[in-house]
């Protein structure tokens, strides 16, 4: 009875974790569905360290300290439900099951009230930073209760990435807030590396750089705005041969996979009615990267323009280095505006500034530029999108020429980019004060009697006596289509 907590799921992450919360001096009990990984891992990397192991739930759970603590890390759905249920029996009132795996948000909403009525407290808490964070300090956001949160933040706030003397973990709100805040970050993380991959795509087919030209741009772009761990894993990546000599981003098979967090923040923009299309662009981008042998028939079939480039290399270079961060900056905007909207919807009270601080370290999408998220909800804490902000509204004005340009170039030669045209889109939609929906709503009124509201003369919308929009519906089918007002 003297561990401070227990760990089930040795998988790498369930390791490295155990290893993590040991290094910063709490004793560790540990578990797994496969017995053998228990003892593997004790004899292994775990050997002479404060960790001891179970053969049984029973056993493992008679050698924590009360209130027992126990952060699942095994994989998202079933198997979280299926530990659960062989767990409870065993808790006591006041008890803490973490659940520490990309669950869905809507599950860990439903597991934290199932629990809460057996009195069982539950945190699901994003946990990012993959196998080496989770050894030397992920980023974390736990959402569940602030009486649960109080049990586990001197662990969690110890084994996390600390930025300027700062634990990248804070309480992020209620139920299932610390999942969808992980599941937005992972949406935000397959923009991240979409648009890499476009500027990848762009400086190989178009430019025509090879795999060390590539390395010495993105390890300078490393040193600039842009620096992140994924530009600097980019560079490092082009560092790699094969065997055979070639690079070795050349001999990997150009067909993405995923695990469906970026899917999830797509279904969560439309079900909120948030526009997020550089999200859902880069989710589809690797949908189209799976149907691999599809493509490799089209093209045998579909031509697409003849052309080669013959622009200025070293302009369009720093074109596409300014396309990739103002693409970056909508996605972050998109994804932003959506947790904006969850917290609202939800009624998670959600501090969008301090999220963006807690990413700064130890996740996958860390990055320079997060504190100028920070920044923009410390100027204007209702601030609706990161658009409207003064710094971010100036990078993209400058690099708005360049922009365009380089979508362009791609587009006229043929290059797919997904993600910086989608991007663009939703900015110029934006800051558009009239858009074409008037023809939308005109359409679906002629079809479907679906209504429509109007502008009068100085294009302010018409209102009833209550100030609401008034609404009106034309008889299309009838002789002089007569407009009446719906009340
Ligand atoms: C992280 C990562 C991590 C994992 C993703 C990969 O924050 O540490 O996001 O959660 O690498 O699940 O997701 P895909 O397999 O969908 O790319």
């Amino acid at each position: 009875m003297s561990a401070d907590i227990g760990l089930i799921g040795l998988a790498v992450m369930g390791e490295n974790l155990a290893l993590n919360m040991e290094s910063k001096g709490f004793e560790v009990a540990v578990f797994n569905r496969t017995i053998s990984r228990v003892d593997a891992f004790l004899s292994g990397s775990a050997k002479g360290k404060n960790i001891t192991g179970a053969h049984s739930i029973p056993d493992f759970l008679s050698q924590l300290k009360s209130p027992k603590k126990i952060i699942l890390m095994v994989k998202a759905g079933e198997p979280v439900d299926a530990f659960i249920e062989l767990l409870v029996p065993h808790l006591s009132k006041g008890d803490l099951i973490i659940d520490g795996g990309n669950s869905n948000f809507n599950d860990t909403t439903r597991r934290h009230e199932e629990l809460s009525n057996q009195e069982i407290l539950y945190i699901g808490t994003g946990i990012s930073g993959g196998e080496e964070g989770a050894l030397k300090g992920p980023a974390m956001m736990p959402g569940g209760s602030p009486e649960a949160y109080e049990l586990v933040e001197p662990i969690f706030t110890k084994i996390a990435a600390q930025v300027e003397g700062t634990p990248c973990c804070s309480y992020i709100g209620p139920n299932g807030a610390g999942h969808y805040v992980k599941m937005v970050h992972n949406g935000i993380e397959y923009c991240d590396m979409q648009l890499i991959c476009e500027a990848y795509s762009l400086m190989k087919s178009v430019l025509g750089l090879d795999a060390e030209e590539m390395q010495k741009v993105f390890n300078e772009w490393n040193q600039g705005e842009l620096n992140s761990y994924l530009i600097e894993i980019t560079a490092d990546i082009f560092t790699q041969f094969d065997d055979g000599g070639s690079p070795f981003v050349d001999v990997v098979l150009d067909q993405a996979g995923q695990k469906g967090t970026g899917k999830w923040t797509s279904i969560s923009a439309l079900d909120l009615g948030i526009s997020a299309p550089t999200i859902a662009e880069a989710v589809f981008a690797r949908c189209i990267s799976a149907i691999k042998s599809e493509r490799v028939d089209a093209a045998e079939v579909i031509k697409g323009p003849i052309g080669t480039f013959d622009g200025d290399r070293e302009e369009t270079l720093k074109a596409i280095h300014d396309a990739l961060y103002a693409a970056k900056i909508c996605s972050y905007a998109q994804g932003f505006a959506l947790m904006r909207e969850a917290s609202t919807e939800y009624d998670w009270d959600l501090d969008l500034g301090n999220i963006a601080l807690g990413w700064r370290g130890g996740c996958i999408i860390r990055a320079k530029f997060l504190h100028r998220i920070a920044d923009a909800f410390d100027r204007n804490p209702d601030l609706p999108n990161l658009l409207l902000d003064s710094y971010f509204r100036d990078v993209i004005e400058t690099a708005q020429p360049h922009w365009r340009n380089v979508i362009s170039t791609a587009t006229q030669l043929g290059v797919p980019v997904p993600a910086f045209s989608s991007a663009l889109a939703y900015f110029d939609s934006y800051r558009s004060s009239r858009l074409s929906a008037n023809l939308i709503q005109a359409m679906r009124d002629y079809f479907g009697a679906h209504t429509y509201n109007k502008l009068d003369n100085d294009g302010n919308i018409i209102v009833d006596k209550d100030g609401e929009p008034k609404v009106f519906h034309t008889e299309w089918m009838l002789e002089n289509r007569p407009e009446i007002t719906v009340e």
